[in-house]
């Protein structure tokens, strides 16, 4: 593990574009796997976390190739501007719905290695329940192991599936086996697009209606995917009443069983939660001026400039054209001051994965930030609560912990240290951002963690320096 000393810096000026969706881009390989037929998936996200869902498919029997961006119908991206940096060029040739790869040998498990990649463990077994014959075991790194699975037993099991996991059903290893399947109405106790993902593609398999029910809307990339390969999928918001209870709720509906997926072509735009830590270091450090552009805007990831516009950040947000059905478009982030902010339960699935820059924003915001409602946060690649708390305690914040948030004193800045990013891919960006924002500097143990979603995280945060 290496320690990385980011010094306080700036301004950032200039413009980037951020590496390709994470989450468009497992799906986007794990839907083609499951299609009839050849499906492009132009820039899909390399990075670590990636590469473990594309070894998956393969293993799985989906052929991939690597391609020239020629063959793909148009000019490449590489000025970097309009488009996702650093993307694959793929084809996937589609095993189809009812034909992945079964086990290594008879009586004997494939074993999948998803890595540190809980999207991929939560999703995949979706697809393989369901299957006439086959066994599977999926399991990870050390964070991995850590990583709740009953999420899905439960909901799977009552479809029907045979399924098993460590510590009661709690933990990875995750083995499961093929089994027909019935559709339910499943209602998540808690907003998981990772949980109702893995429901919709065992509704593809199950016998009669799935229907999931969020308390809150979640990411619906699978749902627009689903939808551009030839599924119908019902989406119907259940509490309308106006100005009550914040977001609706959402019932996503399946009929099952399909016969086939339609290949579908992707062209996967710039991940919100990776340009999220390029915006607020824009509006943290004195002079700086940053311009994302090729970035995502689906309105169920965009919670965090919601947040931010109401910490008074000057932010500009110029929407573009949709591209493959995701609306894309340019952030402009410029350095002020800030303001704290309240951030309640109903907006916690909308920002998940940036809450922990909210932490660090309101550090330098005038007052007291309170997160509730985000209990979540315990369970992602480490216990981002403690971690986070932990983290900037040791720079100089005055955080506070609560089961299911942070609170977090701000107007003073932070004055450095070091942080140790817990092998937590956002953390260690958050580490980064907090040092060129802070008095003294911040020693991040463990960047090297960012390359699990932003390979190219520390070039772009110099290339944004040097201007
Ligand atoms: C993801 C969903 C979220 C998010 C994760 C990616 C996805 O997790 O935190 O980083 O791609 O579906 P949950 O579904 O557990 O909320």
């Amino acid at each position: 593990m290496t320690s990385t000393r980011f010094d306080p810096g700036g301004p950032l000026r200039g413009t980037v574009a951020p590496p390709p969706d994470k989450s468009i881009s497992h799906r986007a390989a794990i839907l083609a796997a499951m299609a009839d037929g050849e499906s492009a998936i132009e820039g899909c996200l390399d990075a670590a976390d990636t590469r473990s869902t594309l070894r998956a498919v393969e293993q799985l029997g989906a052929g991939i190739e690597e391609g020239e961006p020629a063959a793909f119908g148009g000019g490449r991206r590489n000025s970097r501007r309009g488009s996702p940096s650093g993307g694959l060029d793929l084809r996937i040739r589609g095993v189809g719905l009812r034909e992945p790869r079964g086990s290594a040998e008879a009586g004997r498990p494939l074993e999948i290695d998803v890595g540190n990649a809980g999207t991929l463990l939560r999703i995949l077994p979706g697809w393989l329940a369901g299957q006439e014959r086959g066994l599977w075991v999926l399991s990870g790194d050390e964070s991995i192991s850590r990583r709740p699975v009953d999420r899905i037993v439960e909901p799977l099991s009552v479809m029907g599936a045979d399924l098993s996991a460590r510590d009661g059903n709690r933990l990875p290893p995750l083995t499961v086996g093929a089994a027909p399947l019935r559709g339910i109405e499943y209602r998540l106790p808690v907003a998981s697009a990772q949980v109702k993902s893995c429901l919709l593609l065992a509704g593809l398999l199950a016998d009669g209606a799935t229907e999931v029910v969020e308390p809150a809307p979640t990411r619906d990339h699978t749902e627009r995917m689903l939808g551009a390969m030839g599924i119908a999928v019902g989406v119907e918001d259940l509490r309308t009443v106006p100005g009550v209870g914040g977001p609706p709720a959402r019932r996503i509906r399946i009929a099952g069983p399909v016969e086939r997926l339609e290949p579908v072509d992707v062209t996967v735009p710039g991940d919100l939660s990776s340009a999220a830590f390029l915006i607020v270091a824009a509006l943290l450090v004195p002079g700086s001026e940053v311009r994302i552009e090729g970035v995502g805007l689906n309105p169920t990831r965009i919670g965090l400039l919601g947040i931010l516009n109401r910490m008074g950040a000057a932010l500009e947000v110029e929407e573009g054209l949709p591209v493959a059905g995701e609306p894309r478009g340019a952030v402009v982030a410029r350095h002020g001051p800030l303001n704290a902010t309240r951030v309640p339960p109903e907006e916690v699935s909308l920002a998940i994965d940036e809450l922990p820059l909210v932490a660090l924003a309101a550090c330098f915001a005038e007052g007291e930030t309170v997160v509730r409602g985000a209990g979540e946060l315990r369970h992602k690649e480490s216990d981002r609560i403690a971690v986070v708390v932990e983290g900037l305690t040791a720079i100089g914040a005055e955080v506070e912990a609560f089961d299911d948030g942070f609170a977090v004193r701000g107007g003073g800045g932070l004055a450095g240290g070091r942080l140790d990013a817990r092998g937590d891919h956002r953390m260690a960006m958050l580490g980064a951002v907090a040092g060129l924002a802070s008095g003294g500097g911040v020693e991040v143990r463990g960047v090297e963690a960012a390359a699990i979603s932003y390979p190219a995280f520390e070039t772009d945060l110099q290339s944004l320096l040097a201007r």
